[in-house]
């Protein structure tokens, strides 16, 4: 496969793949491959974690990283997204991992160049990197999908996250359910509230609340959501002795989740991080795979 731009492109088995070499490549200290191959990151939104994590995978599997900072980019001077990738393709730049504020940026890039593309996230649409470490860490943590409860909770419809997961998921057989103010559903069939899902979770995944994808009148002062949609120490105490919890973060602490259960017994939040690395060499890899046969 040329290109990983949503979870739509992948069938079960292929993320099953995807997770059992992210596995392998976790308790593996020496890599039998190497890809000396030129790869930039392009990052039009925000970015810690993803991009990092993106840049430490690509060096840990051999490639030159180009680097491309989008505020000093000829994007500035009204260059498009499209001539910038045909740019980079003629230089010889051979993947490039893109996080764009708009929606299906992907397609025309597909479309109208060969360049290898791996989507770092964009807008509210997909956002596959998170999706397949999240589903890894959930596979490290109960070994299958089938009948796991999960529960997604937060700003849902603003959230690449949990579309990309609520796909995903679905498909591999979990049980997932929605907990969201009705402001913030979207197209998803959503609890109003924790009340039946919290003794029953096996996966609790928090949302962050995306600030910067709201109209003015959507916000939620930050004591009222909490209380009403939060992980509260309370909603914790009523969840299961084998649950979990997980956010992507960044974290509002004391918005989605009480501080102190940031890194509470049953949080997986810097756990994700850490696999997010193994997930990301993996997904590297499966789009270089073809080159290397
Ligand atoms: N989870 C996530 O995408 O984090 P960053 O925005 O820091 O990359």
């Amino acid at each position: 496969m040329n290109h990983l731009v949503t979870m739509k492109d992948l069938s079960n088995e292929n993320i099953m793949q995807l997770i059992k070499q992210a596995a392998s490549f976790k308790h593996t200290e020496q890599h039998q491959k190497e890809y000396p191959h030129f790869v930039s990151n392009l990052f039009f939104e925000d970015s810690t974690r993803t991009k990092v994590s993106f840049e430490v995978a690509e060096r840990k599997l051999g490639m030159h990283v180009i680097p491309f900072d989008a505020s000093t980019s000829s994007v500035n001077k009204g260059e498009t997204l499209l001539d910038t990738v045909k740019t980079l393709e003629a230089i010889g730049v051979e993947v490039v991992v893109i996080r764009s504020s708009e929606e299906n940026y992907y397609e025309e890039l597909l479309a109208n160049t060969k360049m290898k593309i791996i989507n770092a996230g964009d807008g509210s649409g997909q956002h596959p990197s998170q999706s397949l470490l999240d589903l890894f860490t959930i596979y490290e943590e109960f070994g299958t999908f089938k009948e796991l409860s999960v529960v997604i909770a937060g700003d849902i419809a603003h959230s690449r996250v949990a579309r990309s997961n609520a796909q995903a998921l679905s498909k591999l057989g979990a049980n997932v359910q929605y907990v969201a103010p009705p402001e913030w559903s979207g197209e998803f069939d959503c609890l109003p509230n924790w009340d039946s899902v919290l003794s029953t979770a096996d996966v609790v995944m928090l949302l962050r609340v995306q600030h910067e994808r709201h109209q003015p009148d959507q916000s939620f002062g930050t004591d009222t959501y909490h209380d009403l949609y939060g992980l509260t120490v309370e909603r914790y105490n009523e969840l299961k002795d084998t649950a979990i919890i997980m956010h992507p973060a960044p974290v509002n602490r004391g918005v989605e989740i009480a501080s102190e259960l940031v890194e509470s017994d049953k949080s997986r939040i810097f756990k994700q991080m850490e696999n997010g690395v193994y997930m990301r060499m993996a997904m590297l890899e499966f789009i270089l795979g073809g080159d290397q046969e």
